[in-house]
């Protein structure tokens, strides 16, 4: 018994070596929610120091607002290098999955309250199978327990801290318990998935996220209306 005690602290130590040292590395995903819609093209070069570009796709049905949709992810894949995150806020996505990919998505996240396991897992299969990073998003509302199904088969786990409609509202620090709890899992069952937050990330927040195990921070507000945008970007990685 004592064996087996003794080798998961040395784990413990290991990985807080791993994140010591930096190899935990905080990536910063701009949602283009807050952007100039009428000035997309120049609103995604203003953040080029960015590591991914947060597309957030509402169909009016999953959450009550209708953002944007493929042909806006294929006009947006032509302007910029950087990789895009597709939040897709839709009813049932095993339906669109492969359309987002094929518009030019990189990273597709579809969520858990939004179809059955099945055609949950069904999503998850027909992303990685056109060669893209596929992952699940639980709402405020659900439990951590409602990934771990799915944990396996994921690149990035993406925890709202917000529910999901509106750019602007305010951080659910109580969502801090789910995040590190994922975090917890995620080093365990599939190390190299990444844990994205969400909703009210902002220089102040970004540091309690990045406490709590998340490595991939969205934020829209937060960095559309700062004066500094590249400063901000790198204000947020903690
Ligand atoms: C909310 C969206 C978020 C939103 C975040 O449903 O998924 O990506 O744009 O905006 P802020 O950072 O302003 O909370
Ligand atoms: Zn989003």
């Amino acid at each position: 018994m004592s064996q087996f005690g003794g080798i998961g602290l040395s784990r413990r130590i290991w990985r807080l070596n791993v994140k010591k040292e930096g190899f935990l590395m905080i990536k910063i995903a701009p949602s283009i929610l807050s952007a100039d819609f009428a000035n997309l093209e120049r609103e995604i070069r203003r953040i080029s120091a960015a590591d991914y570009v947060h597309v957030d796709v509402m169909d009016g049905i999953f959450v009550p607002n209708i953002t944007i949709g493929i042909p806006v992810v294929a006009a947006i894949r032509k302007v910029t290098e950087l990789p895009l995150d597709v939040h897709l806020m839709i009813d049932r996505p095993v339906r669109y999955v492969e359309e987002f990919c094929k518009a030019g998505a990189d990273l597709v996240t579809v969520h858990v309250e939004a179809d059955t396991g099945e055609n949950t897992r069904r999503a998850l299969e027909l992303i990685h199978g056109l060669g893209k990073k596929a992952g699940v998003v639980v709402k405020p509302k659900t439990p951590a327990e409602a990934a771990l199904p799915f944990l396996e088969m994921c690149d990035i786990i993406l925890v709202m801290t917000v529910e999901p409609g509106f750019g602007g509202q305010r951080f659910m620090e109580d969502m801090m318990p789910k995040l590190r709890q994922l975090r917890e899992w995620i080093d365990e069952k599939n190390p190299s998935c990444e844990l994205e937050v969400d909703g009210g990330v902002d220089p102040v927040t970004c540091k309690t996220v990045i406490a709590s195990g998340a490595n991939v921070l969205v934020a829209g507000s937060a960095v559309y209306k700062a004066e500094d945008i590249p400063g901000r970007i790198q204000e947020l990685r903690g």
